[in-house]
């Protein structure tokens, strides 16, 4: 086990260059295997546990996967199996990208379910809704999902929720109905138009993805081709939240603006001051900053995996700030570790009310989720002191080389291994 230990107080400064996005990744590593023929080249892969999870979860299937830094060649000639079941599936949330991708193909899918971070309730109901309604027969047997269909057929899916994971898991599916299947109110996040883009680059006919309206004209088989991820909305979000936090001027490099216009106005309402340039988006900041209200939606609204660090650099802003997390039901659990830093912050049921303080304090703390440990790393890079954090895999399993691109900014964060 490892902890991460901060010395907190430097401004950062200089250029950070943002990796794939992790939860295209996670889409795009299952969805290669639904090629019948040639091999997926796949770039921009991020080195994270949970892209590393998939691909050997793909490898359990028969498929070859050979890694070399972040491009990933996938050949799925050779699956044999339509059973995912091992540790590595229960233990991540993407690994229900299988069941559309291993109906679309097989017909038949049996995924051990899904596992992911402690954030509240996460139902797959939509995702069921919608293989149902393509046909299949979808039942919950010994802690596994099981779908079977004798053939899938193209309709219309509307969904009543609006969901990434069951816009991209239907959409798998579809990829092989016969006939054309819309969904509307799907997802729009970036992550969605990069798994469509994927597909089509396979050989499928998806139109629409990014809008209210995604439409699939189902084909006979997809085969490999070559492509690259793009850049993570969140990676990039979390470093913006980070340069603000803690003063001095970064360059966020490698990332699509448009992606994070929701992030940008914020800062900017702050009193941060942001300058896109191309492919990177430059943030300045003193540190004296005002507190916002934030309500967290599906996109092109404030993303709700920014929340836990926005928390982070709300709580050293000046005055009342109250943040709305609409989208999980307990994805909270960093304020009581913010408190142990000296924040101020009362969460009643869905709203965190914050009153800003002069600044945090180094303490022992535990990253309790994956961005609950990115805002963590913030409370620690801002806060007088050492801080220690704990738990720290689950941080390793989204952001690449965390401690190295922050110290590369002028931050002082050392991996320690503990017993
Ligand atoms: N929901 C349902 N029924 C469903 C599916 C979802 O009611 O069948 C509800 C959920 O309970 C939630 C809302 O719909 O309240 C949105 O859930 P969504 O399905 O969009 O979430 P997800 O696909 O499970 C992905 C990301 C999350 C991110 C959410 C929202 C992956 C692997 N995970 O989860 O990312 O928070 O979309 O944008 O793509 C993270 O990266 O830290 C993370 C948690």
């Amino acid at each position: 086990m490892e902890k991460l230990i901060i010395d907190g107080g430097y401004p950062l400064n200089g250029d950070i260059e943002i990796s794939g996005a992790k939860n295209a990744a996670v889409a795009i590593l299952p969805a290669a295997i639904m090629a019948g023929k040639g091999s997926c080249v796949i770039d921009n892969i991020p080195d994270i546990s949970d892209t590393k999870c998939i691909e050997r979860i793909i490898e359990s299937l028969g498929a070859k996967v050979n890694r070399n830094n972040n491009t990933v060649t996938i050949d799925s000639t050779c699956i044999d199996s339509w059973d995912a079941n091992t540790e590595d599936v229960r233990k991540m949330r993407a690994s229900y990208y299988l069941i559309g991708a291993l109906l679309g193909r097989f017909k038949k899918a049996r995924v051990e379910m899904p596992g992911g971070c402690s954030i509240g309730v996460r139902p797959i109901d939509q995702h069921i809704k919608g293989f149902e309604a393509l046909g299949a027969k979808v039942k919950i047997e010994h802690g596994a999902v099981v779908a079977e269909a004798e053939k899938l057929v193209g309709t219309n899916i509307y969904f009543d929720v609006v969901s990434v994971g069951a816009t991209i898991n239907v959409m798998l599916a579809a990829t092989f109905a016969e006939g054309k299947t819309i969904l509307e109110n799907p997802a729009k996040e970036p992550h969605i138009v990069d798994v469509a883009n994927f597909l089509n680059s396979m050989g499928a006919d998806i139109k629409g993805a990014g809008t209210d309206e995604i439409k699939i004209n189902g084909v006979k088989e997809l085969k490999g081709c070559n492509y690259s991820v793009i850049p993570d909305q969140i990676e990039a979000g979390t470093y913006m939240m980070a340069a603000a936090a803690c003063g001095g001027k970064v360059n966020v490099n490698n990332v699509i603006p448009k992606h994070l216009e929701s992030i940008s106005a914020k800062l900017i309402e702050m009193g941060v001051k942001i300058t896109e340039n191309g492919d990177s988006i430059t943030v300045e900041s003193s540190r004296d900053l005002k507190g916002v209200n934030v309500k967290t939606l599906p996109y092109p609204g404030f993303p709700t995996d920014i929340q836990q660090p926005m928390t982070t650099l709300l709580s050293i802003s000046k005055g009342r700030s109250i943040v709305n997390e609409s989208i999980w039901e307990s994805r909270y659990k960093h304020v009581d570790e913010l408190k142990k830093m000296g924040a101020n912050i009362k969460v009643e049921n869905n709203l965190a009310i914050i009153e800003g303080i002069e600044n945090l304090s180094g303490a022992k703390v535990v990253a309790t989720d994956l961005r609950a440990g990115a805002a963590m790393v913030i409370a620690g890079m801002i806060a007088k002191g050492i801080t220690e954090i704990s738990s720290i895999e689950h941080i390793d399993r989204g952001y690449p080389h965390i401690e190295e691109k922050f110290n590369n900014l002028g931050a002082k964060i050392k991996r320690v291994k503990i017993d």
